[in-house]
């Protein structure tokens, strides 16, 4: 079997600088917040992957429904002949679309692109394993300035599944668009997942489930922040909060001090005093209608070319090309 090639992107040192500089600048802002990508170690990609299990988090199952019976009439539209995963950790929603890309002749490279080594060497084994001749080029990277897209020839397909692109502020969705749109060429495409606006019960069942496994996972991030900084939180003295917020369209995952504390983080030198009640921001998920897709896409130079919703009108998938 052919070897792993790992293209790295991510300047020495990325993740203990990049995790010091986002806790000293979060933890001394008010209100404080934290960026959702450090909830991703190794226990927190576990958890997220016990989420899409529950009952409650339909956007994992309705996103595969589409994909499912959308992949063929992809694979004809875009001829792709790499198809580019940014986030790799979604492969058996990958596994449909190379499936199809195969099946209609096009396909010939796979480039997942993360931030985690091991979740591309997870990626690129299992893909070379099933796709016999398929060429794999893993880039360790995150979706910035740094994104590098191959240069092979024939049309790359660009996919970003999952609804990850909520986890974006307005204003970072929107620099994303317009770098990742900087670097297509005519012929190139861009199949996005977005979660949808809905029932707000609805929502909020999806990011406060009854077990607790979303609770466990919001609260894994101050786990990451204990072991690779030296701190002290007790995490039994933060709350797990899920909010709708109905004007910004987004679920909003906070912690809440229980108790009035002050957690030490020794490694960047910080005390962090929290009163009881005081809320931290942890993620924020945006939910999208299809025009505000449509919108953002056209912003950055993108023509929405299809759009499909799984049965339930929950979960929305674009493709895009260059205008
Ligand atoms: C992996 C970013 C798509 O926002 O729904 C799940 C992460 N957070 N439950 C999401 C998450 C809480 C998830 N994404």
């Amino acid at each position: 079997m052919t070897s792993i090639q790992i293209d790295r992107r991510l300047p020495d040192r990325f993740f203990e600088a990049s995790l010091r500089a986002d806790a000293l600048a979060g933890l001394t802002a008010t209100p404080k917040s934290l960026p959702p990508k450090w909830f991703y170690d190794e226990r927190g990609s576990e958890l997220f992957d016990k989420i899409t299990r529950l009952d409650e988090y339909y956007p994992t199952r309705a996103e595969r429904e589409i994909l499912a019976a959308a992949a063929a009439e992809i694979a004809t539209a875009t001829r792709a002949a790499t198809l580019v995963e940014l986030g790799s950790g979604t492969a058996d929603k990958t596994r449909l679309l190379l499936d199809a890309l195969r099946d209609g002749g096009t396909l010939s490279s796979y480039v997942p692109v993360d931030v985690s080594e091991s979740a591309l060497v997870t990626a690129a084994s299992r893909m070379l394993k099933r796709y016999p001749g398929l060429q794999v080029q893993a880039v360790l990277s995150d979706f910035t300035e740094r994104l590098g897209l191959p240069e092979a020839g024939g049309a790359r397909l660009i996919v970003f599944l999952g609804g990850t692109i909520g986890n974006l502020l307005p204003a970072e969705r929107a620099a994303f668009l317009i770098s990742l749109r900087a670097r297509l060429r005519p012929g190139d495409a861009l199949l996005l997942g977005t979660d949808l606006v809905k029932d707000p019960a609805v929502l909020v069942a999806a990011y406060d489930d009854p077990a607790g496994v979303t609770g466990e996972f919001n609260k894994n991030i101050l786990r990451v922040l204990n072991a690779e900084l030296g701190g002290n939180f007790d995490l039994d003295e933060f709350e797990h909060v899920a909010v709708w917020d109905a004007e910004a369209e987004w679920i909003e995952m906070r912690l809440r001090s229980a108790v009035d504390q002050t957690v030490l983080l020794p490694a960047i030198e910080l005390r962090v005093p929290f009163s009881a009640g005081e809320e931290m921001r942890t993620e924020i998920s945006a939910k999208f209608r299809r025009e505000g897709v449509a919108a953002e896409l056209a912003a950055a130079g993108l023509e929405l070319r299809s759009w499909w919703t799984d049965s339930q009108a929950r979960f929305g998938l674009s493709l895009s090309v260059p205008a």
